[in-house]
């Protein structure tokens, strides 16, 4: 049985969301998540003591979004190590944990090595566990640095392909500060020119069926008091051809070698959407969201949920709601489709906008290009 507890924050006010943190209580150091399976009604702190709790936690989305994925899968692997668990089997579970998003993967090999390293170099178990947590520290901080830059970068993309300002900006998912160590990938831009006082509308796509654009961008604008509103996904259509939408900015799990990019499920039917409208379509990652192992669109493993999460709705709509126990709305026994993501073809992607500068037109070269760029940092 997995070893993760909840808490009450005591801290409700804060205007900073600390989606993760760890912690080093007299018992022994724990990971701290902010339950994003209880917002928007509740602030509860979930503490895992062990990588089982954690891997829970990512599988039902208590912790979720590309790049949170990663700094938890390394802070998981520090814990492991520094609780004196298998570090190589607590490894193993948690990149399996999700399979699409990529940095979740890349974070738990980076802190993998930096214990596996320790070790070789001589240190001992002790200081192979703070060379994890160095390294799961260090991933923290560079996100939080790359979301800022994204954030600059990703507005004066914004001012270029709109210069009359007054954007009125379509969303999905999920993408601030909930997923980040910073202020998030594309929620961040959309907040730089709120704080610009470029931002008109915030469209939040409610983002079916766990609703992480309802209960999560819409918490997040509203606590950053930006001009919003909620939209059900399948209304976006007459928005964009009532005029309304500027330009469509989103996040990414995974971005292929040729440019396709993986990201919530009603992301592609956006991208078809605001080239039909001709509007700018922008996603916003890091630079580790970009996969070159992964040569197209077609090779990205797309993770299937559970039919519950769309045959019942629960009050809220909690994503931990996977085993069922909801209000059905459908007759019992349906089957559902619920692939968690849909992948986007690069042409119809207007730009990508990393921390080490904007692709744009989207191809294999300029992708491999901004890689190579980000290596040599
Ligand atoms: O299933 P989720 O909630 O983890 O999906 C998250 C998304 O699809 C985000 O848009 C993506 O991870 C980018 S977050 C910067």
């Amino acid at each position: 049985m997995a070893d993760q507890y909840a808490q009450s924050r005591e801290d409700n006010g804060r205007t900073e969301i600390p989606a993760i943190r760890w912690d080093e209580p007299p018992e022994g150091p724990v990971l701290v998540l902010l339950d994003q399976t209880r917002l928007p009604a509740e602030e509860v702190e979930l503490v895992c003591t062990d990588a089982p709790a954690l891997v829970e936690a990512i599988r039902t989305l208590a912790v979720r979004g590309a790049p949170l994925l990663g700094i938890a899968g390394a802070y998981g692997v520090a814990l492991a190590a520094a609780r004196g668990f298998d570090v190589d089997e607590a490894a193993r579970a948690l990149a399996g944990a999700r399979p699409t998003a990529v940095n979740l993967a890349v974070g738990v090999r980076r802190a993998r090595a930096a214990y596996g390293a320790a070790l070789s170099g001589g240190g001992d178990q002790q200081q192979a566990a703070e060379a994890a947590l160095v390294a799961a520290r260090a991933l923290h901080r560079e996100d939080a640095e790359a979301s800022a830059r994204m954030a600059e970068l990703g507005l004066a993309l914004l001012d270029e392909l709109l210069p009359g300002g007054g954007h009125r900006v379509l969303t999905h998912c999920n993408t601030g500060a909930l997923v980040s160590g910073g202020e998030g990938t594309a929620f961040a831009v959309a907040l730089a020119a709120h704080r610009a006082g470029k931002l008109r509308r915030l469209w939040v796509d409610e983002t079916r069926p766990l609703l992480q654009g309802a209960r999560l961008t819409a918490y997040e604008a509203a606590r950053n008091g930006m001009a919003y509103t909620l939209l059900t996904d399948n209304a976006a259509g007459s928005l964009f051809a009532a005029g309304e939408v500027d330009a469509v900015l989103i996040g990414a799990d995974r971005i292929a070698a040729d440019g396709s990019v993986a990201n919530k499920v009603g992301s592609y039917p956006l991208a078809v959407l605001a080239r039909y409208h001709h509007v700018p379509f922008i996603v916003v990652a890091p630079v580790t969201t970009v996969d070159l192992d992964t040569p197209d669109g077609a090779s990205i493993e797309v993770e299937q949920r559970s039919s519950h999460e769309v045959t019942e709705v629960t009050a809220p709509q909690a994503a931990g709601a996977e085993a069922g126990g909801g209000i059905p709305v459908a007759p019992l026994g349906t089957q559902a489709y619920n692939p968690a993501f849909d992948v986007t073809p690069p042409e119809l992607v207007t730009a990508i906008v990393t921390e080490e500068g904007a692709v744009s037109p989207v191809t294999a070269e300029a992708l491999a290009e901004l890689c190579d760029r980000s290596r040599q940092v």
